[in-house]
């Protein structure tokens, strides 16, 4: 901590405001007694401008396009590590060893299965439900089937029990939901597979037809999902967070996070973005007239899978992504003419002066949907594999958020601009 401070000066009247300094050299002004020292309260529609914790998990540096996961640079993890690894890292804050590492990948084995029960309530939903609404709700009822655990303030072995639970189940969740969207039968979890192919195999096998499941498959799939895991204050961690600061339970606060991942502003930009390839590539493969309606102010058009609140250079995430569906394409064999125009759509972009003025580069889902219709998931289940990356990043904030002394409440202000006060006049005098 920081010991100079910052001037406040207002209506003739200055007051100090203490300076707090990150690990790598952030600084923030710290305001949380402005309001009640001056009466005034900060304005920042967005959040832009504004921390709502300390936090030890990820640092993030936009101008320089740096992300580290507990310190440790994302190339080295996505390259070298398993996404279970990154999983504790990101929630228990160290990389495990060998023993921790086995405990915690079988207590993923034994919590794969959701209760028998839960098949029910798949079969409440429409064929055409989104995956989204079927995965929040399902999150959000796993706090249903498990009444003798303390979720709001579990103690740590039932952290540790949740944790394992929520990772686990997300991704049986997953693949329920998708075979109930197609008609077939669920295909349960199995024990002798490891994370990502055992999902593979929910995803893709059936009583009739074996999944093959490839190594380079397996690969582009645990990179995405690493790449995925955190990504410090976003909207649907900020969510979380803010759910959780009301005392929620951890299923309830990130059934809420999966809300807002949702949005095509945030985690369903990754199938907005292959819609929008495929309209150019219907079109005819005219990149020019798409970035044409981004940059008209009239039109509400946004380039999908371009721009980022926080990063002002490349993401380094979507160089990795890049690599990787590149990678995968030519394994397979695969030539998709979206990932053409995705080239030549980034090609103009990074020269372009609407986006280089306003620093507008590729982010994590502009190529992140070509990897994964390559591997031959559906474009509604798009969100729902950043969900279930995402997953040990929600579990790691919340944790943090609970155990972080001074935690209260989020409840941001406003500044009201409505009526001033008027009295109420009856109907028939209106
Ligand atoms: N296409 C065209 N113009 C854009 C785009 C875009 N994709 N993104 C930002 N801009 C423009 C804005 O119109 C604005 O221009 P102006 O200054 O002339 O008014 C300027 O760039 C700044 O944009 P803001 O909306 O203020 O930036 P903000 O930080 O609020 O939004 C966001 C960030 C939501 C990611 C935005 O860039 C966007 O809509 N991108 C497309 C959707 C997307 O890819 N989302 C995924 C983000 S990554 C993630 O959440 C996983």
């Amino acid at each position: 901590m920081d010991q100079s401070s910052a001037k406040f000066i207002v209506d003739g009247n200055a007051y100090d405001l203490p300076v707090i300094t990150g690990t790598e050299g952030e600084k923030g002004v710290d305001i949380s007694k402005l309001r009640a020292q001056s009466n005034y309260v900060t304005f920042d529609q967005g959040f832009g401008n504004t921390s709502n914790c300390l936090s030890s998990i990820t640092f993030l540096d936009g101008e320089q396009g740096v992300l580290r996961y507990r310190g440790y640079p994302i190339e080295q993890l996505a390259e070298r590590s398993s996404f279970l690894e990154t999983a504790y890292l990101l929630i228990y804050g160290e990389l495990p060893n060998a023993e921790q590492l086995r405990s915690f990948s079988e207590a993923f084995t034994e919590n794969s299965m959701i209760h028998e029960d839960m098949k029910n309530l798949f079969n409440g939903y429409p064929s055409t439900a989104h995956p989204m609404a079927i995965l929040a709700s399902m999150v959000c009822s796993l706090e249903a089937y498990y009444p003798d655990i303390d979720t709001m303030n579990p103690n740590p072995e039932e952290f540790d029990q949740i944790a394992a639970q929520l990772m686990s189940k997300i991704r049986t969740i997953a693949a329920f939901a998708y075979k109930k969207s197609i008609g077939e039968p669920f295909v349960y979890p199995r024990h002798d597979l490891e994370y990502v192919p055992n999902f593979l195999n929910m995803m893709f096998s059936s009583p009739t037809r074996a999944y093959k499941i490839y190594d380079e498959v397996v690969k582009a799939v645990k990179v995405l999902l690493i790449l995925h895991a955190d990504h410090e204050q976003n909207c649907s961690t900020s969510t979380v967070r803010l759910v959780g600061s009301a005392q929620s339970n951890l299923f309830a606060s990130i059934s809420s996070g999966i809300c807002a991942l949702w949005g095509p502003l945030h985690g369903g930009a990754n199938e907005a973005v292959i819609d929008m390839l495929e309209a150019i590539h219907k079109g005819g493969g005219d990149v020019d007239h798409c970035l044409e309606r981004a940059k008209d102010k009239t039109n509400p058009f946004r380039l999908m899978g371009v721009g980022h609140r926080v990063y002002k250079s490349y993401d380094p995430r979507a160089k990795i992504i890049k690599e990787c569906a590149h990678d995968l394409l030519a394994k397979l064999g695969i030539h998709d003419p979206l990932l053409d125009i995705a080239m030549r759509l980034e090609e103009k972009v990074l020269k372009d002066s609407y986006f280089v003025d306003r620093n507008l580069y590729p982010n994590v889902d502009f190529y992140s949907g070509i990897i994964y219709k390559a591997v031959g998931i559906p474009r509604n289940m798009f969100t729902v594999m950043f969900a279930i990356g995402r997953m040990p990043g929600w579990i790691a904030h919340w944790r943090e958020m609970k155990d972080s002394p001074g935690t209260r409440i989020g409840r941001p202000r406003q500044i009201y601009v409505g009526p001033h006060k008027r009295d109420y006049v009856p109907i028939n005098k209106r």
